[in-house]
């Protein structure tokens, strides 16, 4: 039997891995994990009981004790759940402790389309398409600023570029499973593309890896 068609999307924050996740996911037919909840989740309990986000032993028992009702909450696609989930997503029994449940779903057949920072690296090594999403920092807070605009949210430019740039060293600098693209990944760069551009784009990859594996 093949092993199953998982796509690995990583990148930094506002990129727009989620959208184009899904959007794969819908063309390709396979289910779809946005890995950014798992540890979204993770920060929200931590955070709801009053626990220090610092305490890697104790946010690691909450990963460990995850239910997947958890990734429900309607609170975790806010931009503070972000910033909860990046401070808890550096401790190592976290990340441990999430492992399994991501490549238990990535394991089902016939594949699946995961997206987070870490997929391509440590994840799913193996996967035959690794797309790295990215943009510049500038775009990118330009993009989250209309998003909580569009959602009647007052935010200020500067203040969400200086959020995305901490969190990029965050999640870059961390020892554990940081974010950087895999050596065979490809690197699309989606500065100057629109969302169909960017979905135009990541279907010529898939399909070319999808060619060479059923060539080779
Ligand atoms: O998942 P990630 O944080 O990487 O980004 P997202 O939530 O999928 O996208 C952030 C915002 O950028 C959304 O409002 C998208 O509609 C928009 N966007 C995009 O996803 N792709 C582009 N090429 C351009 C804009
Ligand atoms: O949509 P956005 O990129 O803003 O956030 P997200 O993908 O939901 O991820 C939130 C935070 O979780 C990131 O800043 C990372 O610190 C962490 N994360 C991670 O470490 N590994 C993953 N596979 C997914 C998310």
């Amino acid at each position: 039997m093949t092993n199953p068609f998982v796509i690995a999307i990583d990148g930094p924050a506002a990129a727009g891995k989620g959208t184009l996740a899904l959007r794969l996911a819908d063309h390709y037919h396979l289910p779809h994990l946005d890995t950014g909840l798992l540890y979204r989740a993770v920060g929200r309990i931590m955070a709801e009981r009053g626990f220090d986000l610092d305490d890697g032993e104790l946010a690691g028992q909450i990963a460990a004790a995850l239910d997947p009702d958890d990734l429900k909450h309607p609170s975790l696609r806010g931009h503070e759940a972000g910033e909860h989930a990046s401070r808890v997503a550096v401790h190592p029994q976290v990340r441990a402790a999430l492992i399994a449940f991501q490549r238990d779903f990535a394991g089902r057949a016939p594949g699946a389309v995961l997206d987070g920072r870490d997929i391509g690296t440590a994840i799913c090594p193996q996967a035959p398409v690794k797309i790295y999403v990215t943009a510049s920092p500038e775009v990118r807070a330009r993009r989250r600023t209309d998003e909580l605009a569009a959602k009647g949210r007052d935010v200020d430019y500067e203040r969400i570029l200086a959020e995305i740039r901490q969190r990029d060293e965050r999640d870059s600098g961390r020892s554990t499973a940081p974010l950087k693209p895999a050596e065979d990944a490809v690197i699309l760069d989606t500065s100057d593309l629109d969302r169909e551009g960017a979905f135009t784009a990541a279907i010529a990859i898939v399909d070319d890896k999808w060619r060479a594996r059923r060539v080779g």
